[in-house]
């Protein structure tokens, strides 16, 4: 069979290979590294065999999340025995708060480079090309942190329709300045910066012209965003935002409750292209850990808060992260967190047992034991599930629209989400993928709906 221009086009590129661990922040940024490498010449390639550049886009929130890539540079390394030309970066936060020192843990790795430096990719794999070239050992470490360079360069790079999914993410602020006492953002991150609004703008619009429905804003404090010219916030960015035609769907992740302004609050009932879904993290329910924490809110301005959004959009879903075990909590302390979670009601949340970060400042005081934390995490999950099921049983009968994103697992099913972010299957034909088609729900599961189409 005669090849076509494209298949020896292709034949001609290397591959890259990425892998992403973490957040949703990651995601976005593997996808603007892969067009990075395009523009390097690299296409992307499915599997680590087929590379000649490994990148892992690492995670640096838990001790697990940061071991997992230590295991995988561990699996990969036969790779590297047999082609020497192979090259493995590590990119993220576990590049950015390892540096140097990755290299001396895991030798194999050519390439450690920070969550601000990708848009610098085709001129690391340059320098890296020449030193080897002439005949030296390379190994590259970017670490620095020019993060409106990064956001800049994001605005030149042309976004390939990559997927043909609906939905797309697109990252409007990063970084962090809350120095919560358990976390490495703000260290892996640097600090709070915002995307110029016109930039937002054009990618939301681009993604809108080749299909996109739905559109996701990133930032490790989304709602700190703000304008740099005029100083507006969120809520008129998504004002902005709802008036591209074919957009019908905005949610933003996540949230800090200090950051929250009325005009965020009054958007969610007035905004209808605006989501009925709030990701607003606690962390926890007693005013004595919040305060160890560093959160600079306690329990009961949560609480007020959530009362705010209610009002606004009385069916607002919410969903939370909380750590079990920070040091110093008590039984009574953690009872605190169940009697909050009681309260509020989430439709979806995500909890952590307190990890050790090497560098924060709780990492060094008093810590919980392991089988404490264990039993905590345990009893909160067991609360939040049955709370997730019970708002997934309340939607029975209801009529929602859902836009659909991919073929299920089962034959002749395809999937797609509620407003309320929930995965709702349907027997349905494949000409409704990419469409927002409002279906009957019939049936809850633990983490999913099951629907039939409308007659
Ligand atoms: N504002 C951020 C939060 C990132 S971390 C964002 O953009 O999502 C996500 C969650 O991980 C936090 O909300 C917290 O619940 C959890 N987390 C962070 N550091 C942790 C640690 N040292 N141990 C356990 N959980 C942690
Ligand atoms: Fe971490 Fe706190 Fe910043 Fe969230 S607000 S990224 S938990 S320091
Ligand atoms: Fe992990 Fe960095 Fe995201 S530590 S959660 S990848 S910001």
């Amino acid at each position: 069979m005669e090849k076509t221009q494209d298949q020896i086009a292709k034949q001609n590129l290397k591959g890259c290979y990425i892998k992403t661990y973490g957040c949703q922040m990651n995601v976005y940024d593997s996808e603007r590294m892969a067009e990075a490498m395009a523009a390097a010449g690299y296409r992307s390639v499915d599997t680590p065999e087929a590379a000649d550049m490994i990148i892992l886009n690492t995670c640096h929130i838990r001790e697990k999340a940061a071991e997992k890539v230590y295991s995988e540079l561990g699996r990969l390394k036969p790779l590297k025995d047999k082609n020497q030309d192979l090259i493995f970066g590590v990119a993220g936060c576990v590049a950015q708060a390892e540096g140097a020192e990755m290299i001396r843990r895991a030798p194999s790795v050519d390439m450690v480079f920070g969550p601000q430096t990708y848009q610098a990719l085709p001129d690391m794999l340059n320098e890296l090309a020449q030193t080897r070239a002439a005949g030296k050992q390379a190994r590259i470490v970017r670490t620095e942190f020019p993060a409106e360079e990064k956001f800049e360069a994001l605005q030149l790079q042309e976004r390939k329709p990559i997927t043909r999914l609906p939905t797309a993410f697109v990252t409007i602020q990063e970084g962090c300045d809350k120095f919560c006492t358990f976390c490495v953002v703000p260290y892996t991150r640097g600090a709070e910066v915002s995307r110029a609004a016109l930039d937002i703008v054009q990618e939301a619009e681009a993604l809108a012209a080749q299909g996109v429905k739905e559109i996701t804003l990133l930032g490790q404090n989304v709602n700190a965003w703000h304008d740099r010219e005029t100083g507006t916030g969120l809520a008129a960015l998504l004002r902005r935002l709802s008036d591209i035609n074919g957009l019908a769907r905005l949610r933003f992740t996540t949230s800090h409750p200090n950051d929250m302004d009325e005009d965020l609050i009054a958007a969610h009932g007035n905004l209808p292209k605006l989501m009925p879904y709030l990701h607003l993290p606690v962390q926890a329910g007693s005013n004595k850990i919040l305060k160890a924490m560093n959160r600079h809110h306690t329990a009961e301005h949560y609480m007020d808060l959530v009362s705010q959004f209610r009002l606004a959009r009385p069916d607002l879903a919410l969903s939370s992260d909380f750590i079990v075990g920070f040091p110093g909590e008590t039984d009574n302390d953690f009872e605190q967190t169940m009697a909050l979670v009681a309260k509020v009601t989430y439709a979806q949340a995500f909890s952590f047992k307190y990890s050790p970060r090497p560098g924060t400042p709780a990492a060094e005081e008093n810590q919980v034991d392991e089988d404490v934390k264990s039993k905590r995490l345990a009893a909160l999950q067991d609360l939040l599930n049955k709370q997730q099921k019970e708002f997934n049983e309340s939607l029975i009968g209801r009529e929602l629209p859902v836009l659909f994103e991919r073929k299920s697992k089962i034959e002749g099913q395809i999937t797609g989400r509620s407003p309320y972010l929930q995965p709702v299957h349907v027997y349905m034909n494949e000409t409704a993928l990419g469409e927002l088609v409002t279906v009957r729900v019939t049936g809850a599961h633990a983490n999913s709906l099951s629907a039939v189409a409308l007659d």
